[in-house]
């Protein structure tokens, strides 16, 4: 059964700042993903604390919104039969150091705050977060 959807992914401020935008690009493409949109931007930390409210409770909720307002992030939405799934396997555990080689935190990822990139984890995150990043 064929599925095309579509799922939001960021490259963090480390990857960013490291130049491996393209490096990373380069992933999803080789996967048969569509980048469909894209923009780099900076966003305050107002925002970041909207974008991972779902997390608001946790102790890393603070660190996390701080670090993602650090620095310029690139946002994409991204399309591809299962890519939903398909770009979280891609994207490798959210410890960089229990990532396995070959996937992009597994490759890029400093710690676990600085891990790389960000992808939507359901339909319905995808959705809600594409519409956070691109209103039109
Ligand atoms: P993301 O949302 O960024 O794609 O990462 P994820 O789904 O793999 O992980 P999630 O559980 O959604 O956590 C969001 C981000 O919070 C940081 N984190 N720190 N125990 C910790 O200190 C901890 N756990 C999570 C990570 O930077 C993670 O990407
Ligand atoms: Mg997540």
């Amino acid at each position: 059964m064929s599925s095309l959807e579509k799922t939001l992914s960021i490259i963090k401020p480390d990857a960013v700042e490291r130049n491996l935008t393209k490096n990373i690009q380069e992933y999803f493409l080789k996967n048969n993903f569509k980048i469909l949109k894209e923009k780099k931007i900076q966003i305050t930390k107002d925002e970041a604390a909207e974008f991972y409210k779902v997390h608001q409770t946790k102790p890393f909720y603070d660190r996390l919104c701080n670090y993602l307002a650090s620095g310029p992030i690139i946002v994409m939405v991204l399309e591809g039969e299962s890519v939903i799934k398909a770009n979280r396997d891609l994207m490798g555990s959210t410890d960089p150091s229990k990532a396995k080689k070959g996937t992009i935190r597994g490759e890029y990822g400093i710690s676990i705050d600085k891990n790389s990139v960000h992808g939507s984890d359901s339909a319905e995150n995808a959705e809600k977060e594409i519409n956070f990043f691109f209103k039109n």
